[in-house]
Parts: structure tokens; sequence; C-alpha cells
């Protein structure tokens, strides 16, 4: 069997009377993917030695040399130097294995008053606290682009649509202003979800605390956590943090993939809205005319695997009794994933935003083909005394001529349109255009131009306030 490269024995052999089995070795180390958290892992061990010193567990001398120790094997693993042992299961034994072989007997008197079981969650949540400070600084920068568009675009006219079929007249910048209202929720959601995971399990040790005198406030402050887990137990075993994160990663990529169905419908040659910048797209091996929008199928066809992670780590709590389970392990790859899963979208959809070129006159075309403005004329009636549904069945009538005749509302003579109402005159031709259907909801949360320039001023100084 493999052996410890370093020991020839396990760190906690001393009660076992014959070796791990091969493949149970290989079956629970985590090793593999656990050592991603090896940066963590000495940054705990380093406030833990601290600590122990100052509660005078250690000598000062002993922290010192424990601390170079560390050092030194940061410096190993980040020169690719370190050799991983399977046989040593996991990130932590890995470390101290080395850290005893480095330096001696008091390599053996860091896990003092410790246990793998608050080492690992202290790792995780210092891990993802990282991890979600990256993806918050992704989210604002499609936030951030997204308000750059839309300020460009106030007065881009294009169809809005309910049921995928044209409803009325939007404004391109009023559109990508929803997409911003999505990502300015996840943003708070996500932010209130790094309070709970910045929280000290440290000290919890196996379950139920130590002998030692420890100071878990000192390690707490040590490591930039904002408050001490209460409970040892709980401190040991919750994951809710984690399944916390995910639900946020999985709301976060529900919305990358509705974005991105959009820019596929629109960049379909039908569509012809916009067109996404050749770098960010990929060919066919057979079709030579083809330009595929690979990122954002990309994006929709990646959230899968988020709500799979989430979904992972809900079964994975769900049986636990209490304290730790070796279940727990299992944590890892599923939160490594959607870590990964959702900054590499939102980075993927930062990078091509800005180059999204857009077809003014397809999305202005569009929106005169559909009847945009029938709601409009059907409102002009209602302000010239008609009750609400009479003008609707009115106009209704309307568009069906309209449709016999191949014109748009706005095309028909004032003659035509008098024939279903003589409420309307000439001054129904202001109503009827598409900028005039705009430019009339200019209430807060409406279309027009005004409504528009002025929501992006508001989000603009909320960004900067956040
Ligand atoms: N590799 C383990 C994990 O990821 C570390 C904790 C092991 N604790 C234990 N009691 N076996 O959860």
């Amino acid at each position: 069997m493999v052996m410890s490269e370093t020991t020839g024995e396990k760190l906690w052999g001393g009660r076992f009377s014959e070796q791990t089995d091969t493949f149970v070795e290989e079956f629970t180390a985590s090793v593999n993917f656990d050592r991603r958290l090896y940066r963590q892992d000495i940054q705990g061990s380093r406030a833990h030695a601290h600590m122990l010193a100052h509660v005078g567990v250690l000598t000062a001398q002993e922290c010192e040399r424990i601390i170079d120790g560390l050092d030194t094997i940061q410096v190993e693993i980040e020169s690719d130097r370190f050799s991983w042992n399977t046989a040593l299961e996991d990130v932590h034994m890995n470390i101290e294995a080395r850290l005893t072989e480095k330096i001696g007997e008091v390599g053996k008197k860091l896990h003092t008053g410790r246990s793998r079981n608050d080492q690992v969650a202290t790792d995780i949540r210092l891990w993802l606290r990282e991890s979600i400070d990256k993806i918050l600084g992704e989210l604002i920068r499609v936030r951030q682009n997204l308000l750059n568009i839309a300020e460009r675009e106030t007065d881009t006219i294009m169809p809005g649509f309910t049921h995928l079929q044209i409803a009325m007249p939007i404004t391109f910048g009023y559109h990508l202003l929803a997409w911003y209202e999505m990502l300015r929720r996840d943003t708070a959601r996500l932010r209130e979800t790094r309070h709970r995971v910045n929280v000290s399990p440290l000290g919890a040790a196996a379950l139920a605390g130590t002998t030692f005198p420890i100071d878990r406030a000192y390690t707490a402050e040590l490591l930039g956590f904002e408050a001490v887990a209460a409970n040892s137990m709980d401190a040991v075993s919750d994951r809710d943090f984690a399944i916390e994160f995910s639900a946020v990663a999985a709301m976060i990529m529900m919305h990358l993939s509705r974005m991105a169905e959009e820019m596929i419908i629109w960049s379909s040659t039908q569509f012809g809205f916009i067109a996404l910048p050749d770098r960010f797209c990929t060919g066919s091996s057979i079709m030579p005319q083809k330009k595929n929008p690979d990122i954002p199928e990309l994006i929709r066809g990646k959230t899968g695997r988020v709500y799979g992670d989430l979904i992972n780590l809900l079964t994975l709590m769900k049986g636990q009794p209490l304290a730790y389970n070796k279940d727990n392990q299992e944590d890892k790859e599923p939160l490594f994933d959607a870590v990964d899963t959702v900054s590499s979208s939102l980075r993927a959809l930062a990078d091509m935003l800005p180059a999204i070129e857009v077809n003014h006159g397809r999305m202005y075309a569009s929106a005169r083909e559909g009847y945009a403005t029938a709601t409009d004329l059907a409102d002009y009636l209602v302000r010239k005394g008609l009750p609400f549904r009479d003008a609707h069945e009115v106009v209704g009538k309307a568009v069906r001529r309209a449709i016999e005749l191949g014109c748009d509302l706005s095309e028909m003579d004032l003659d035509e349109l008098r024939k279903f109402s003589s409420l309307i005159n000439v001054d129904v031709m202001g109503v009827l255009t598409l900028e005039g259907s705009v430019a009339a909801r200019q209430h807060y949360g409406g279309t027009a131009p005004e409504a528009v320039c002025a929501r992006i001023r508001e989000a603009w100084s909320e960004l900067e306030n956040e």
C-alpha cells in the first residue's frame, strides 16, 4: 500500500493494528480536491499558533518556528515543489506532516486544542469569503457595463415582449435596466450571505471545545471574522453558509441564463437586433456561414450545474446527525463548482457586453411591425371618455383592419380610423408613433427616455454607496 512518504504512518494511526486498505485510502482521501484550500489552511494554522502563544500554550520561540515552517511550506506549494500524498488523506494532514518533517517535534504541537473538524470549517469559510469578494467584483463590473450601455441606448426604440409576442414599444436602455435590477438584488443577497459566512468556527475543536485556555476572539480577529460561532457542535457541522451561497449562485445563474437566452434570440438572423463580436463566437465545422453565440449558450447551459450543486449540498446535509460526519467532506466539490461556474460566467458576460453591436434599424422596424401602439390608441380613447373595455374592442377591430390593409396603425388615414370611433381626431397621430408611445410613459419605472435617464443616475449613485 501507499504509505505516507513523510512519516511512514498515519497521523491518527495510534489505535490501529493494521494498515488501511489501499482502495479505502483512495476512497476516503480528499487531498486531490481540497488542496485547493492550502492557503486558507496555512492562514488558519498561523492564527491558531499565534493564539496558542498568546495564551501561553506555546512558547514564543515554538510559535516562531511553526510560523517559519508554514511560510516555507506555502512557498513550496506555490512553486510546485510540494509532494501531495494521498495516504495523508487531506490538505490538513499533508501540511501538518510536512511541518513536522521540516521543523521537528515542535510541529506536532500545532494541533493542540484544535481538530480537523474546526480546521476544515475555518478553511472553507475563509475560502468562500474570498470567492464571494471576487464574485461581487464581477457582478459590479457587469452592472457598470449595463449602465454604460443603457446610457448610450436611452433613445433606442425596440419592441417589448410578453409571451415573446410584440407587446409595446420600449427602449433598449430600459430593457438593459431590467437586467440591471436582477443583478442589483443578487449583489445585495450575496453581501448578506457574506456576513453569515464570515463567522469563526476555530476553537470548536472536534465538537465540544477544548480543555486549553484558548482565546477564540483572538483568532477570529486575526482572520478577519466578524463573529465567533456560539456553539461548537453547530460550528463544526453547519454548512448552511455553503448552501446559502449556492442558492444565491443559482439565482445569479438563473438571471444570467435569461439574459443569455435573450441575446441568443436577438442575435439570430430572424431578429437581427444585436451582433455578438466575432471573438466571442465560434463557427461550424460543416456550415461555412455559421457564427454561433457560444458564450451565452454556455452560460445558459452551465446554469444546471449550479442548480445541481445546490441540490447536492442540501441533500448532503439533510440526514446528518450532529456533529461532524465524514459526509461533510463532500461539501467541497459542489461548492468549488458553484464558485467557478458563477465567476467564469459573470466574467464572460462582463467582457462581452461592451462589445455587443446594436442594430437600431432592425429594432425600430420590428417595433413598427407588431401594432405595438395599440394600447396607446385604447388609452387615447379612454382619455376622450370611452370606458377602457369598449376602447379595447374598438382598437382590436382597427388592428384587424390594419392587418387586412397590410399597414401599421400609424399608416392608416384618419378617415379609415374614424370608422371605428368618432372620438378619433387628428391629434391621434402623436399617440400612434413609437416615439410618442415611449415618451408618454414617463413615471418612475416607465420606459420613457427621461425616466430611463433618471433611473440610470439613481443607479450610479446606488452603486457608489453600496
Ligand atoms: N477532509 C475532512 C473534510 O473535508 C477533514 C475533516 C476530517 N475530520 C474527521 N473527523 N475525519 O471534512
